[in-house]
């Protein structure tokens, strides 16, 4: 195992354990909720975002226990978004992490109401004072997700992904609907990290650079898995973007082209980082990560 691999399954298992715990069984018609919210977020997902918020706490020696009810609090926000983007309404997507989605093991009323409740908890976490003992960092955490959550980050995204598929989209207006698709959750999640870990205004303007690059490359990446990937291997639907004809890198650059700009992006977030050495060298794995996943 490499070394990136390894310390992603370690944050992951971390993450798995407090996700749970936020997440307890309860009897009666609520359970029904917090069972859909379970099925969502517990056992899948590569946690990538959690990671990141962690990974960026890590080189400032944050302790964990802040830096992982953080990243729980993004990790719940990104379940939220698939448990909606699944819907009928939306992607209209059967499979999830490999397993039914959420509309599709109990119906869209709870798969709505499980997107809310994970949605609404997130920031329930985040103004628990174990989150941070300073309340201004509290704010400002919650403050910041906020803005990369709503109308000005995924929710927009979004919006503009399904507007989209009427329109025609160039370069540009491709990259800013990416930017908020994915792009704000990725941006935040290391943005996060260093406000945990009260970094510099440099420190956080660098770490900011590498994920707008990496969020990119992340999206480019999940287009070409879309195309050309394996079910399998995905545990999510393939060919729905042709199929919807969704806006995207490969629809306009091709399967080449895409991964060309990908490559270029990962390299590029790769090189923004060189100023903080070693500590780094986590963040630098995960940008090789996100080019050469396969789901
Ligand atoms: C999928 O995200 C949705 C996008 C933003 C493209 P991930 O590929 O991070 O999904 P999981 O969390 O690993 O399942
Ligand atoms: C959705 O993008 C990103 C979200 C905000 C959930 P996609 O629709 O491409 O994500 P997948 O491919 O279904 O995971
Ligand atoms: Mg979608
Ligand atoms: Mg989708
Ligand atoms: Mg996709």
């Amino acid at each position: 195992m490499t070394a990136f691999a390894s310390k992603i399954k370690e944050t992951a298992l971390l993450v798995e354990d407090a996700l749970n715990a936020f997440l307890s069984q309860t009897d009666g018609p609520l359970g029904r909720v917090v069972n859909a919210m379970r099925h969502s977020a517990l056992d899948g997902g590569k946690r990538l975002r959690p990671f990141l918020v962690i990974a960026v706490a890590d080189m400032f020696e944050a302790p964990r226990v802040r830096s992982v009810r953080a990243g729980c609090a993004v990790e719940m926000i990104h379940c939220y978004s698939l448990i909606h983007d699944d819907l009928p309404a939306m992607d209209d997507s059967d499979l999830r992490r490999g397993r039914p989605s959420v509309h599709k093991e109990f119906d869209e009323a709870t798969a709505i109401l499980a997107g809310d409740a994970l949605l609404t908890q997130a920031f329930e976490i985040l103004a628990e004072s174990e989150t941070h003992p300073s309340a201004e960092v509290r704010v400002a955490l919650a403050l910041e997700l906020a803005r990369a959550s709503g109308k000005a980050g995924m929710v927009g995204g979004q919006m503009i992904d399904i507007y989209a598929e009427q329109k025609n989209f160039d370069l540009d207006g491709i990259r800013q609907l990416q930017e908020l698709k994915t792009g704000a959750l990725i941006r935040v999640s290391t943005l996060m990290g260093g406000i945990i870990a009260e970094a510099s205004e440099a420190e956080i303007a660098a770490l900011t650079a590498y994920a707008e690059d990496l969020g990119l490359a992340f999206q480019i990446v999940d287009d070409l898995l879309d195309a050309f990937g394996d079910v399998e291997a995905l545990g999510k639907p393939v060919g729905q973007d042709a199929d919807m004809d969704k806006a995207t890198f490969v629809k306009l650059l091709g399967a080449e082209g895409a991964r060309d700009q990908a490559k270029e992006l990962v390299e590029s977030a790769q090189a923004r980082l060189d100023g903080f050495g070693q500590r780094a060298e986590a963040l630098k794995g995960a940008a090789t990560f996100v080019f050469e996943r396969k789901n």
